[in-house]
């Protein structure tokens, strides 16, 4: 292996630290992971699925208590506490780093040290980045060898560069003979960032985004930073590559919060005869001017980590699809024979599982079988749908942006900016109700710009001033246009109106209309809409009086939302570019022409 004496030094600096048993440098290959996967079966800490139903796939659950994101205990420590902002939690640098060596001190005693080199990004393309993830979590490799390029051949290419540190124990040491449990970790998380240092200390936590650090960690709240420097964009995006019955090709990027709708937009099954959808990424999107003016992305992961409940072969047949083998199922149902079960994954329940607890779970039960956030990791090359260029290390062009979030009321299904700046007001102005992605309050509406407030690395007033000064570092007719979208509206009865998943092409139909230059939109004081019947609705059971319900915003509603967003900014003072109080202002006037 091609080690470079920064990576090596590092390495023996948190060895010192964490007190490790042994260490073990991640090669990538398939007998590692399969030492590992049989390692965790023999301490009865993971289970193989049925080989004949599901081929070389693992079974997980994590301790009750540690099944999300925790946004609380997630820090930005940047050296100027301004620079972490209003929206980000905040420590000193230095007293952190204390702090953290105090913890860290001795916590992988009684376990091995796992050294995982992994690119963010294909090999060698100039938008990607490399890390490399120290973990006491065996478990954690097993994911991360899914979800990102790991092993010696990321060395080959980092050479003696630089590379995100990330720091990772699920914070559980062994005392001599003391014996495992099968999800180690700690009551108490710290999820950290150093912006200015590149680097991340995650303790206590082995699920998801809090120990994956590529994901959430890397290529968002570390990458957004980056990119604030470096004049690119690391966004909270899903890429796909809508192509039109005429046989014309243009690739979407769409940011939603979690769990509001990435990875069923990013490989949807049209509705609608001659359309085609493929795959780029589905939950992050790094972009960067080409040559040409135009904004490319690349997804910077490997695979998909995405939520279980509701995911069919009727919602997400590709998704379903992706993860019939080489898979790694996390806090599901465990069927009787030997394989995987969640809430919606077929109509019919099984009649005996075991729930995501270990018991016994039938129809009659009075708790769902799998955790809400319950998750599959599954290898990205897997999808069916896959886009032929994802790999492609110059990226894809985006023509378009969709913001989106979980409304209930008030936002239409689909509207579309006037300009880059009115896209990145809209961008700002996103509220969406809390899913069980993180830990904290379900269904509560709160404020998610950009669908980033959990993952911005600096303050959230300069991101918007960022995404202004993207808008003006090409001209506008390569700029993608940007439009904002709502799939959860709901009626009187509290029923989604819009049928969603599948049928989302018909939105995406009207949006691909629209960067084609149709004029088939009417304006609104938000936005604009599709004009009568320019929303095809051919074969679907929707009345016109709901269709039209899924676009009212009356003028009340309207300067409702526009005097709570005019508070939400004040949390911004200073920091909160002139053009987006300027762009609230205009909508204000326009609600009041109404
Ligand atoms: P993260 O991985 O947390 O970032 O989530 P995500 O944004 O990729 O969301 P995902 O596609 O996994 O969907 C989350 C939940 O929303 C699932 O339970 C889906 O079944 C549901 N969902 C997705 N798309 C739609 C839609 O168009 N309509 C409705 N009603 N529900 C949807
Ligand atoms: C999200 O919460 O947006 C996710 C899941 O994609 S996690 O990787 O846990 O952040
Ligand atoms: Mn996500």
């Amino acid at each position: 292996m091609n080690i470079s004496n920064k990576l090596r030094n590092w390495v023996d600096e948190c060895a010192a630290l964490c007190k490790p048993d042994k260490i073990h440098w991640c090669d990538g290959s398939d007998e590692e992971y399969q030492s590992l996967a049989n390692m965790l079966i023999e301490k009865g800490a993971i289970k193989k699925l049925n080989e004949s139903k599901r081929p070389n796939s693992y079974y997980a659950v994590s301790d009750p208590t540690d099944v999300a994101r925790v946004e609380d205990r997630t820090f930005i420590c940047s050296e100027k506490e301004e620079d972490a902002g209003p929206t980000n939690n905040w420590k000193d640098p230095a007293e952190m780093k204390e702090l953290l060596k105090g913890i860290f001190d001795g916590c992988m005693k009684g376990r091995t040290m796992y050294v995982m080199p992994f690119s963010m990004g294909p090999l060698g393309s100039d938008i990607a980045h490399i890390g490399v993830e120290i973990t006491d979590s065996p478990y954690v490799v097993m994911n991360m060898r899914i979800m990102t390029r790991i092993g010696s051949k990321v060395l080959d290419v980092l050479g003696d560069g630089n590379f995100v540190h990330c720091l990772h124990s699920v914070g559980a040491p062994l005392a001599d003979g003391q014996e495992d449990v099968n999800w180690p970790c700690n009551k108490e998380k710290y999820i950290v960032q150093f912006p200015e240092e590149r680097s991340i200390w995650s303790f206590g936590s082995g699920y998801g985004g809090n120990a994956l650090l590529g994901k959430k960690c890397f290529a968002l709240r570390i990458a957004s930073a980056m990119a604030k420097d470096e004049g690119w964009m690391a966004e909270h995006m899903l890429i796909v590559g809508i192509t039109s019955p005429e046989g014309v090709k243009k690739y979407v990027a769409a940011a939603f919060p979690s769990a509001c709708g990435k990875t069923n937009l990013a490989m949807l099954t049209p509705t609608i005869p001659g359309w085609k959808v493929e795959t780029v990424g589905d939950d992050i999107a790094w972009m960067k001017f080409g040559d040409d003016g135009r904004l490319y992305a690349i997804n910077p992961e490997y695979g998909f980590f995405g939520v279980a409940p509701g995911t069919s072969y009727h919602t997400n047949g590709n998704a379903m699809k992706s993860m019939e083998s080489n898979s790694l199922f996390t806090n599901v149902a465990l069927t009787d024979d030997g394989d995987v079960w969640w809430e919606g994954m077929t109509e019919e329940k099984p009649a005996h599982l075991k729930d995501w607890h270990g018991k016994d779970w039938t129809p009659d039960s009075q708790t769902p079988s799998s955790h809400p956030n319950s998750r599959f990791t599954c290898p990205a090359s897997q999808c069916p749908v896959i886009d032929k260029d994802w790999e492609n290390p110059k990226g894809v062009p985006i023509s378009a942006i969709l913001f989106g979030g979980r409304r209930a009321s008030i936002v239409p299904l689909v509207n579309e900016a006037f300009d880059w700046q009115y896209g990145t007001f809209l961008g700002s102005s996103v509220s969406s109700e809390m899913t069980a992605a993180a830990a904290g309050t379900l269904g509560q509406l709160r404020h998610d710009p950009f669908a980033m407030l959990p993952f911005c690395g600096y303050n959230m007033g300069d991101y918007f001033a960022h995404w202004l000064k993207m808008g003006k570092k090409s001209d506008s007719s390569k700029l993608p246009k940007i439009f904002y979208v709502n799939w959860f509206r709901k009626d009187e009865n509290g029923k989604f109106i819009w049928p969603g998943y599948g049928d989302n092409i018909r939105v995406l139909k009207w949006v691909f209309e629209r960067l084609e230059g149709s004029d088939n939109f009417e304006d609104r004081p938000y936005g604009r809409i599709p004009s009568k019947g320019a929303l095809d609705t051919s074969g679907l059971d929707i009345s016109n009086d709901e269709m039209e319900k899924l676009f009212v915003i009356s003028k009340e509603e309207g300067l409702s939302e526009v005097n709570e967003l005019r508070e939400y900014y004040k949390k911004f003072g200073d920091k909160l570019p002139a053009e987006l109080a300027d762009e609230l202002n205009k909508l204000e006037e326009r609600y009041n022409k109404m």
